[in-house]
């Protein structure tokens, strides 16, 4: 009996210090930087936004069209209000572009001159702290030298994913958040979007809050199963922060991804993403680069998570849904499927209009992309949400990224012009631009060279009109070779890392000498389509509406520099 007792409390005893053993050890933790002060309690709610954007020198939107302040002049302006410290994380760092590069892009100069402002920093006695998921960028090494303090995230140990993460935070009061990376091209040859929140120090606490998880994860290879208290979140979709936004009352949180990285009281970028869909009355205006509803790791499965929102909104609640995507290098195929899928479910259906255009950039000599849309938002008529990730399967499931909302509350009194009215601008500005094309039924348009060899091998097997032309002298047929990997993390899945502006290793002669005509992908694909496609398909429309002329002044060609793959 006693030797009974004895054992179950040994056992208890034993229990109890496994426990906190496992505690100590498994809790990231942030230490002493508190030395400012700012509390939840005394946080300034009083904030303003302010978007940015990057758009590319050889896009134009009409005289009337909405402009925003620069990212670059964005992210200068919040380096020099620092005072303290400038947290900054970023999936890439590759702002020093080559002579190279520079020679044919201008504006590539701007990546060196963001390099030398946080070099600066050093002199002006901020600190400055990077969580990167790169251990191998010289970027990094030269900030180092100017005292950058900087902390790996080792993701392949973590998740199996890449840090996809973009954002600052500065003196824990201003930050930034958006689709751009540190990288030269989404200051020149990307267009980018983002915002700068000035004044909001609840928010940017909390922001501050998602980079310390990344900075205790410091060459960590396993996810701690308790989280330190003090990267729990301030405010979440249930409990958001209500602030005013210029004067105006809004609510705003901040979201985070993946599930494995969410402390007690965060809500997940999907969640985030759901209740921005849900609680739209009108519209909803998407603008990514890809759309895929795909996980794919060992096999491929479904993820209905964010297209059986988007389902539920067009059918049963009749909210028109505007989807931007990117034809591009990487685009998937089955993504137009996926479209037609959504498309074909509002058929003979009253007051259900699912319509998708692509932004379409434009074809170089070399057959890369450049002036992508990397803008990564949604906005709808009360609410946006800006984040970094894709909305790919993947992207969700296995990369860190961060999301923010902001959105009205039901009655907005008075008429002052908000941020989602912004947006709203912005998404509009774009969607009726000459750099748009409407997604076609049936018709699989080629974004990329991979697409056109399948789809030409698939096709010809199934109609019998003899030997299909493949055009050697204009696709050029190699598998498209693979990037050099900058990052250490070669093993991520398929799918993730596919955002790349697609900087193929180039034919500098053929370029130099202008032999290699600019080539549109649409006028090869209405070939490809005629001569070898089923009838059926031919007659369905005439593919002129837009001549998606890009606007030939070419020499913008930039990199050729090989580039890292994975995140941007
Ligand atoms: C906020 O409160 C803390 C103590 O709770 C104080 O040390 C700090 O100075 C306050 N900060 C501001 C900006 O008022
Ligand atoms: C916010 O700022 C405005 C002026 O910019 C001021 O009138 C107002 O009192 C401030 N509100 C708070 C809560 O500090
Ligand atoms: C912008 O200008 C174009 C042509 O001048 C006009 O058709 C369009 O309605 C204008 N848009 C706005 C929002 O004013
Ligand atoms: C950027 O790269 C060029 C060579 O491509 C090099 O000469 C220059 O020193 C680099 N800049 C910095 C700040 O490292
Ligand atoms: C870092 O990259 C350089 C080339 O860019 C390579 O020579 C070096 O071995 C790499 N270092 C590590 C630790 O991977
Ligand atoms: C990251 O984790 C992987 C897998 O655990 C390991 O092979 C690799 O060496 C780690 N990288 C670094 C730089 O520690
Ligand atoms: C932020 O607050 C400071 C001091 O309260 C004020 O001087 C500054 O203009 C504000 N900045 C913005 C962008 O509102
Ligand atoms: C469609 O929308 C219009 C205007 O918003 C409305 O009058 C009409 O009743 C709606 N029809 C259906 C079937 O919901
Ligand atoms: C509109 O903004 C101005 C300052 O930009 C502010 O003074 C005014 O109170 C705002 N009006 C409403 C109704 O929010
Ligand atoms: C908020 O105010 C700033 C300057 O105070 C201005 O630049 C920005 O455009 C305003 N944002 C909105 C959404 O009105």
């Amino acid at each position: 009996m006693k030797s009974q007792q004895k054992c179950i409390v040994i056992f208890a005893l034993v229990c109890c210090f496994a426990v906190l053993v496992a505690l100590i050890f498994s809790a990231v933790d942030i230490w002493g930087d508190d030395a400012d002060g700012i509390t939840e309690e005394n946080c300034s709610k009083n904030c303003s936004v302010v978007l940015v954007e990057n758009i590319p020198e050889d896009i134009t939107f009409l005289e009337n069209g909405t402009s925003h302040l620069p990212l670059s002049l964005g992210l200068y302006n919040l380096l020099d209000r620092a005072v303290r410290v400038v947290e900054i994380v970023s999936p890439l760092w590759l702002l020093n572009s080559s002579d190279y590069e520079s020679s044919f892009q201008p504006a590539a100069s701007q990546g060196r001159a963001l390099l030398s402002r946080l070099q600066g920093l050093k002199n002006k006695g901020v600190q400055l702290k990077i969580s990167s998921g790169m251990i191998n960028s010289t970027e990094l090494d030269i900030l180092i030298k100017h005292n950058a303090e900087v902390h790996y995230v080792n993701m392949s140990a973590l998740t199996k994913g890449n840090l996809h993460s973009s954002f600052w935070v500065v003196d824990r009061t201003h930050f930034y958040i958006g689709s751009a990376s540190m990288d030269w091209r989404s200051l020149a040859t990307r267009k980018e979007l983002g915002v700068l929140v000035y004044n909001c120090s609840c928010l940017a606490l909390d922001l501050h809050k998602v980079f310390s998880l990344y900075w205790g994860l410091h060459y960590k290879d396993f996810i701690p199963s308790f989280w330190s208290k003090r990267l729990f979140a301030l405010f979440n979709r249930d409990r958001p922060l209500e602030l005013e936004v210029n004067s105006t009352n809004a609510l705003a949180y901040i979201s985070s991804s993946p599930d494995v990285f969410i402390p007690k009281d965060r809500s997940s970028d999907l969640e985030a993403i759901s209740r921005v869909i849900q609680e739209a009355r009108h519209f909803i205006y998407i603008s990514i680069i890809d759309y895929l509803p795909l996980l794919s790791s060992s096999t491929q499965r479904y993820w209905s998570r964010i297209d059986g929102l988007l389902r539920e909104a067009l059918i049963l609640k009749k909210v028109r849904v505007r989807l931007l995507i990117s034809c591009w290098e990487k685009t998937q195929p089955l993504t137009f499927n996926f479209i037609w899928s959504l498309r074909s479910l509002c058929m003979e259906q009253s007051n259900c209009s699912l319509e998708a255009k692509f932004f379409n950039p434009r074809v170089q000599r070399d057959g890369s992309h450049h002036g992508i849309n990397h803008n990564r938002f949604m906005v709808t008529d009360r609410a946006i949400y800006l984040g970094n990730l894709d909305w790919v399967g993947n992207e969700f499931t296995f990369n860190a990224g961060a999301g923010f909302v902001i959105s009205h509350p039901e009655s907005i009194e008075g008429r002052n012009i908000t941020v989602v009215e912004q947006l709203q601008a912005v998404f509009e500005r774009d969607w009726f631009s000459r750099y748009t094309r409407t997604v076609q039924s049936n018709k699989i348009p080629v974004c990329n060279e991979h697409q056109i060899n399948k789809m030409v091998t698939v096709k010809a097997s199934h109609i019998d009109t003899g030997p299909v032309p493949v055009r050697k002298g204009q696709y050029d047929n190699r598998p498209a070779p693979l990037r050099n990997h900058r990052k250490v993390d070669g093993v991520t899945p398929d799918k993730t890392k596919h955002h790349d502006d697609g900087h193929r290793q180039g034919s500098h002669q053929s370029i130099a000498n202008g032999h290699v005509p600019v080539m549109d992908s649409y006028q090869e694909r209405d070939h490809i389509k005629i001569n070898h496609l089923d009838d059926r398909l031919v007659q369905v429309k005439d593919d002129h509406d837009t001549p998606m002329d890009p606007p030939s002044h070419s020499a913008e060609s930039s990199g050729f520099r090989e580039m890292p793959n994975g995140a941007l």
